[in-house]
């Protein structure tokens, strides 16, 4: 059996006839940049997540671009967060000729150790951006205090949080802003790029919507930022609207998968598995598991025909631009964590059998 670790084609199939339909009324409008799909999309989204404004964009890295420009975030500024991420978390600070400072992960959570950020905090701080990973959200109460206290901006990497919530809310409730993914492989992915920020803050509302359109103000062809073009296209809105009606069937889906993988890995020696921390309600974007011996469950599982994905093999201050930004204490944990993880097949299109080969694979293994 060869099960598939994504299945973007299944999803499509679900909501076939709607989204042909959605697509082919965008084109055959004319309508195709911010028209009312954009619209309504933004106001179903922040609806959704309980915020008060919800500006599409093009794609997550653009959503925290945008975030940190509305954020005034610069040259000589510094912004805490951790080497445990996909690359756009730290690229995006980069590019604002910010300075990214790492802290180590918690290794149970894989998210920013709460622990470790006072002591990187210099004069320079301006900004913590932690990020949701894997479906559950950072310590957002701990890092909260921390960012009231030192009077600091937290701006959410929410690219994999879509529905997740602390005590009943939604990621983009413990920042000035949240930036949204929704990649093809997200657990709400477009036909192509697409983004969100979400915001509470009138006045961030104002900037993201103006930095997105080249820092446009009321007026046309009058600039009040430097900006971007930064907008959702209309069809990918449209096709979101649709994927959206799915999402909560979807979603228990997924999470159905997880208790069965949860169960029947309890007590397996040599295997951790993922923790929902208290009051995270975990929306499984991914399944990681930890493993000392994670290369060869990695082949074993592929011998089987169960693929699996190392997120992420190697830490962010490793890669070739960013060896600059290496910080001067250790990140033993961030470290150790990308030796070891892997990410089991957790897509709701999964079938019940494909469900019960994935865990005999890796029952077997052990
Ligand atoms: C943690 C994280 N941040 C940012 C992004 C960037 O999102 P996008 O691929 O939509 O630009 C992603 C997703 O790919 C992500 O997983």
């Amino acid at each position: 059996m060869q099960v598939p670790f994504y299945d973007i084609q299944a999803q499509y199939k679900d909501l076939a006839t709607e989204i042909d339909s959605v697509v082919h009324e965008v084109i055959s409008s004319g309508n195709y940049v911010l028209g009312n799909h954009n619209r309504l999309f933004e106001e179903e989204f922040a609806r959704l997540h309980q915020v008060k404004h919800a500006i599409a964009v093009h794609s997550g890295t653009d959503a925290l671009r945008i975030m940190m420009d509305a954020a005034g975030i610069t040259h000589g500024d510094e912004v805490i967060t951790t080497a445990f991420t996909f690359v756009a978390s730290v690229e995006t600070i980069v590019q604002t000729g910010a300075r990214p400072v790492f802290v180590d992960i918690d290794p149970a959570t894989f998210m920013m150790d709460p622990e470790k950020i006072e002591a990187a905090i210099t004069p320079k701080t301006k900004a913590i951006l932690p990020i949701h990973l894997f479906g559950q959200l950072f310590d957002v109460m701990m890092i909260g205090e921390i960012a009231r206290k030192h009077n600091l901006v937290i701006l959410e990497d929410a690219a994999q949080a879509i529905e997740s919530t602390h005590s009943g809310k939604p990621a983009g409730h413990f920042g000035i802003s949240a930036g949204f993914s929704f990649y093809v492989t997200k657990n709400l992915g477009a036909a192509g790029d697409g983004g969100m920020i979400t915001t509470n803050d009138d006045e961030t509302n104002e900037r993201c919507r103006s930095i997105r359109v080249h820092g446009m103000g009321r007026e046309r062809y009058y600039y009040d930022h430097l900006g971007y073009t930064g907008r959702l296209d209309e069809i990918q809105a449209a096709v979101l609207r649709v994927k959206m009606t799915k999402l909560g069937d979807w979603g228990k889906r997924k999470i159905e998968i997880a208790n069965a993988y949860l169960k029947a890995f309890e007590g397996i020696d040599g295997l951790t598995l993922p923790i929902t921390s208290p009051g995270n309600n975990h929306t499984f974007h991914q399944f990681t598991v930890k493993s000392a011996k994670r290369d060869e469950l990695q082949a074993h599982l592929k011998e089987q025909g169960v693929p699996s994905m190392i997120y992420y093999p190697v830490p962010i201050h490793h890669h070739k631009p960013y060896l600059e930004f290496a910080p001067s204490w250790n990140l033993n944990a961030t470290e150790e964590v990308s030796k070891q993880v892997l990410s089991l097949p957790i897509h709701p299109h999964l079938t019940d059998e494909q469900v019960h080969h994935v865990i005999g694979s890796v029952q077997s293994f052990f």
